[in-house]
């Protein structure tokens, strides 16, 4: 497996937002323009690699599939860890299409030796990649957003994989579809989550789990920068444009910030984090790593 830190993206050469399966998307606004709302795109993708690059991270690039315009989010394509992929099963048929691409993806990366195992989920269980399945790197375990897109059942198929804890979360908004647009856990032990997107279930199970010291609440305008929706490797954070609030938060606590003007892709519902899937996390003790505990 690959050992440094690596991201993968997918070209977007064939996005476009012409369907609408989360409240985010507008297909009309893009209509309005597509060619200059490509261009646009183009040019935002190429500020994202050269951020994520700056913040450390080695990046692949993977083609896309005509037809297939959010392949360019390819954090729900698969959950990566040690070495293994479960690959997603997506809810919606306007995505499903992009299963194979991505299946053949993964495979041609476990040929290169930067995967060891490419697993599938059994049919009927929707799960939505990274998006749904985040990895806490200071807790050693797994959180799991369910109910729009992923289902319940998806957080144990997980923990049977990869032997290693998930955390549930009912997602209660239709917002906040995907846990990666509500919920990050940062580096240093922190989590940046917004409340309201929450079960009360899930926000006892959070609170459980973060100190009160570690919780960074984000505002109903921080969720619309889709400023929680970041990438973090130690204390570089990588977004987009951000809020004045979450600015201050992060930098107060240590974090550098690279912002991105990503509005092409927010108009799809869509973040720094849910365009980037980490291909080399692995499952370390977090006590190796000198993490904060709970
Ligand atoms: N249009 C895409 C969808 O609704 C956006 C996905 C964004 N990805 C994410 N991990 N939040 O599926």
């Amino acid at each position: 497996m690959i050992q440094r830190p690596t991201i993968l993206l997918v070209a977007p050469t064939f996005y476009d937002v012409s369907y609408s399966i989360n409240p985010w998307m507008d297909p009309q606004a893009w209509a309005r323009d597509p060619r200059g709302m490509h261009r646009q795109a183009t040019r935002a993708f190429a500020a994202l690699r050269q951020a994520l690059a700056d913040a450390g991270f080695a990046v692949e690039v993977a083609a896309g599939a005509p037809g297939l315009p959010d392949m360019v989010f390819p954090a729900n394509a698969a959950v990566v860890l040690d070495g293994k992929a479960v690959l997603a099963r997506f809810r919606y048929a306007q995505r499903s299409g992009e299963e194979a691409p991505f299946a053949a993806i993964f495979e041609a990366l476990r040929t290169r030796g930067w995967l060891d195992s490419v697993v599938q989920l059994p049919a009927g269980c929707f799960q939505e990649g990274a998006g749904d399945c985040i990895w806490d790197a200071a807790r050693g375990h797994f959180w799991a957003g369910f109910g729009p897109r992923s289902s319940r059942a998806a957080a144990d198929e997980m923990a049977r994989h990869f032997a290693r804890e998930v955390v549930a979360l009912e997602l209660a908004t239709a917002h906040s579809y995907h846990l990666d647009v509500c919920f990050c856990p940062l580096a240093g032990g922190e989590l940046l989550y917004y409340p309201p997107a929450f079960s009360a279930d899930a926000l006892q199970a959070i609170r459980a789990r973060v100190p009160a010291r570690l919780r960074i609440e984000a505002t109903e305008d921080d969720l619309r920068h889709f400023s929680v929706n970041a990438v973090n490797l130690d204390d570089q954070v990588v977004m987009t444009r951000t809020t004045p609030h979450l600015r201050t938060e992060l930098t107060r606590r240590g974090y550098r910030l690279h912002e991105v003007d990503l509005s092409p892709f927010m108009l799809s519902g869509g973040g720094a984090y849910c365009m980037t899937l980490r291909l080399d996390r692995t499952s370390v003790a977090p006590s190796a790593r000198g993490a904060v505990a709970a």
